[in-house]
């Protein structure tokens, strides 16, 4: 079975419309979200552009702050500091990968841990490992709503994750421990890195390497969800060899139309849970 991410991805954003327009017939208030853009690298400008669309699709007021590349540090936090402080704005966004005299930490830390739709602030990083209510990383979130279409009960199912990152690897991991998987996270000094995934009955993989996972990787009727976008020639293509490995396993995710239209889903649902969150 191919998992498709696109047609749970505009199910999940056809329900955030719906409750945007419920509250605003109430409250007469609609969420907002805004998206700090450093630089000129390409592929953040098609993301933020994605996810720009997508906000105002669902009715959030989306907003765009562009800063050239030699933007000062200083500069970026007083701004964040004002958004922390507009009531007007639910949730704030930078897009990493930030220039180099722009500390990633500092501008992680200075943003307000409940306006923070990436939920990379310590306090929600934090709260999720902790089993507490976290805003959790877009990413991972997508996956665990597309695995658990495939199966609602992952208790004692044995979860392998390639790929350590904070973005994806470490919050999947907590996600997962969660659903009382028993979890497994592999990296680039694994050892015997094949082997650990053919024990998987759930593998996610996530690290960047175009057709890493092949055939005799995967269990019989394990569920594949690839969170790799790799240029390969002139194709986007996963970390899993999606044609030789897609008739042996339960269910997999395509790349693209997998993951990467639920990350953009759960960053609006993410907005949503911070716009009520203050509501009251
Ligand atoms: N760059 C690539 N993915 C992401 C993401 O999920 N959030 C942010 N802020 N930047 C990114």
């Amino acid at each position: 079975m191919i998992i498709d991410g696109k047609k749970e991805s505009a199910v999940l954003r056809e329900e955030i419309k719906k409750e945007i327009i419920s509250i605003k017939n109430k409250t007469n208030k609609i969420p907002g979200l805004t998206v700090i853009l450093i630089g000129d690298f390409a592929p953040s400008q098609i993301y933020v552009r994605n996810k720009e669309k997508n906000s105002k699709e669902v009715g959030i007021n989306s907003n765009v702050i562009k800063y050239s590349k030699d933007v000062t540090e200083e500069e970026v936090l007083k701004k964040i500091e004002e958004l922390n402080n507009d009531k007007d704005v639910s949730g704030i966004l930078v897009q990493l990968p930030l220039p180099d005299q722009i500390s990633k930490e500092k501008i992680i830390h200075s943003i307000d841990p409940s306006k923070d739709v990436d939920g990379f602030h310590p306090v929600n990083v934090g709260n999720l490992a902790s089993g507490y209510h976290a805003i959790v990383p877009c990413t991972p979130l997508g996956c665990l709503l597309l695995l658990k279409k495939i199966e609602k009960n992952l208790s004692g199912k044995h979860a392998v994750i390639i790929g350590r990152s904070n973005l994806n690897g470490k919050p999947m991991a907590q996600l997962l421990l969660k659903e009382n998987c028993t979890v497994v996270i592999t990296h680039s000094k694994t050892k015997n890195l094949k082997e650990e995934c053919s024990k998987a009955d759930i593998l996610i993989a996530a690290v960047g390497v175009a057709n890493l996972v092949k055939k005799d990787w995967v269990k019989d009727g394990s569920i594949i969800i690839d969170v790799g976008i790799n240029k390969h020639g002139d194709k986007i293509v996963g970390d899993v060899s999606f044609e030789e490995v897609k008739n042996k396993v339960k269910a997999i995710t395509p790349v693209p139309g997998g993951v990467g239209p639920m990350t953009i889903a759960c960053l609006l649902k993410n907005t949503l849970e911070c716009f009520k969150a203050r509501l009251t």
